[in-house]
């Protein structure tokens, strides 16, 4: 009886310790949370002798085996054996597509402490469940070098998952900076392990053209590049400028790169070409676009730029034509994003060639010429088999059928575009822009643009408006954060405006509504921070709640 007393006793210390327990509650600490997880009190280990059994194995499905020997061999140097496999085994980890799961990215991953089984509809399903379990085990999976004594092990438990929204996205603009392609593959990367599943590349702007287009080898050779860029902040007048020209392209090839990787990582690109406003880098290299015919130099000012696409000049279609062709052929996304916002009308109202347009097309007035150029080229767009996406200003004039819309002016071009009957993308700015800044206190933040978007109002926003009904509601195919960077310079600080806001994003993308909480998501994220460091990621950690609401609450 002593004997036993004693020996529960100790039992109890060594399985109780508050370090213990704590390190397998910190492991539960999954982004996004997963629709439900019941938890067991055993834990499953990996070792050197652990085998991937995949079921059928092939290209697609093999990528998620690999992603989690990759996860084992980092620190250990251990290579786990990747076989085809039909039936889960001891020790092992069983992966198998299974036709009973409903949707297409869904999963179920239970882990006992004889082996892991996935089911998925889907390899893009396996690859979730993967990254569910790289969540779950230390975060010393995530260095590149080998880590002495490391325990592999994880919670045993079984989780049953899918997204709530088909569309969970992020947007870069490459525009005003670029970043080398080692950084847009760790923005892929960062997306990927929280489930996002869309990266919107935004690659024209007025300050630079950041695509190769072979037929127009003007685009990079001169649109490419600025003389100087403002220094600081916009003034009305006395504005000063750096005096260091700034610019670069990303080639075909590394276009073509960028593609593959974030496809073996179930992550669809969609690029963004602008249009008809937004194009002074290409009007630059061949200013017989424009209404005057110019000369132009590219944007040095932020903003937006009054010289745009002549809507009157047929070449001008002939062009944005060839570009889109090069484009959809770097890019197998069924989406093709075309711009389409804040396109001042002031050179159209002069120009002859446009007023002879809006007259032959007997269009009421320049919104209407500039809906006719948008619903050209979602013409071509739709012939090749694609469709657009633009901003809401391609509502102004007159939908282009077909389009899908992203409402970035607020919720209302997307509730208008959802009533009648076209899908729709949030990201209205007030929640999903993170270029604005991350906490009140401005003093040690580095210059922003100028709004407050906190980490709990981005957390906060739900992208179903309640004015839609159940029906068109089904049109709002999900949610996406924007980072444009006028302000971020660098790598780092792309990150640290990014992160952890875009996790925000992923988890109301992804989580049912019901179980969003931000006191959870902010615990789940606290704990990320050693993950985070593990890999290198910069992130913000200061002040996460919305103060300012808090205050306005009292
Ligand atoms: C935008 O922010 N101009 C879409
Ligand atoms: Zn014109």
């Amino acid at each position: 009886m002593k004997t036993s007393i004693l020996l529960t006793t100790i039992l109890l210390i060594i399985f109780a310790t508050p370090s213990r327990v704590m390190s397998m509650e910190a492991k539960k600490a999954l982004i996004p949370a997963p629709v439900s997880a019941v938890w067991g009190s055993g834990t499953f280990t990996f070792s050197g002798q652990t085998k991937i059994l995949v079921s059928p194995l092939n290209e697609q499905t093999r990528l998620s085996a690999e992603l989690l020997a990759g996860l084992v061999k980092n620190p250990t140097g251990k290579s786990l054996a990747i076989m085809q496999g039909e039936k889960p085994a001891k020790g092992s980890v069983f992966m198998t597509l299974d036709g009973s799961i409903k949707n297409n990215e869904g999963y179920v991953l239970e882990v006992t402490t004889k082996g892991l089984t996935i089911r998925a509809k889907s390899a893009v399903g396996l690859f979730y469940a993967v990254q569910t379990i790289r969540q779950l085990l230390p975060e010393d999976v995530e260095k590149a070098e080998l880590v002495a004594n490391l325990n592999l092990s994880i919670p045993t438990c079984t989780i049953t998952d899918e997204p709530r929204f088909a569309y969970r996205g992020m947007h870069l603009d490459v525009g005003r900076h670029l970043f080398p392609v080692k950084n847009i593959k760790r923005y892929i990367d960062m997306l990927a392990m929280h489930k996002m599943n869309n990266f919107h590349w935004h690659l024209t702007e007025d300050q630079g053209w950041r695509i190769e287009i072979k037929k127009y080898p003007k685009l990079t050779e001169i649109g490419a590049y600025r003389k100087e860029t403002l220094a600081g902040l916009q003034k009305k007048t006395g504005n000063t400028f750096d005096g260091i020209p700034y610019g670069g392209f990303y080639s075909q090839n590394e276009i073509r790169e960028v593609v593959a990787y974030a496809k073996a990582k179930f992550i669809t690109i969609i690029p963004e070409i602008e249009m008809p406003g937004h194009s002074c880098a290409a009007l630059t290299a061949y200013p017989e676009l424009s209404c005057t015919g110019g000369p132009f130099e590219v944007r040095k000012l932020w903003g937006v730029e009054e010289d745009v696409f002549c809507a009157g000049n047929d070449r001008v279609f002939g062009f944005v034509e060839d570009v889109l062709t090069e484009v959809m052929d770097l890019f197998p996304s069924q989406y093709i994003h075309i711009g389409g916002d804040e396109c001042p009308k002031k050179r159209w109202e002069k120009c002859p060639k446009c007023q002879k347009r809006i007259k032959e097309q007997g269009l009421k007035d320049e919104l209407e010429l500039q809906s006719y150029f948008i619903r050209r080229i979602e013409k071509f767009v739709s012939s090749k088999g694609r469709n657009i996406i633009g901003w809401d200003e391609i509502l102004e004039g007159g939908l282009a059928p077909g389009a899908t819309v992203m409402s970035w002016r607020g919720e209302e071009g997307g509730i208008a575009a959802a009533k009648s009957g076209h899908d729709v993308i949030m990201t209205p700015g007030k929640y999903t822009y993170f270029c604005y800044y991350q906490c009140e206190d401005r003093t040690n933040q580095p210059i922003a643009l100028g709004g407050y978007v906190p980490l709990e109002l981005t957390y906060s926003y739900d992208p179903l408006p309640k004015e839609l009904s159940a029906l068109e509601q089904k049109h709002i195919l999900g949610l996406e954060g924007c980072l444009w960077t006028e302000q971020i310079q660098t790598p780092e600080l792309l990150e640290y405006m990014s992160y952890p806001r875009t996790f925000a994003i992923a988890e109301t993308g992804w989580s049912p509504a019901n179980l969003k909480n931000f006191d959870s998501f902010v615990k789940r994220i606290t704990e990320m921070h050693k993950r985070y460091d593990a890999i290198g990621v910069k992130y913000y950690t200061g002040e996460y709640r919305d103060t300012k609401a808090l205050k306005e609450k009292k």
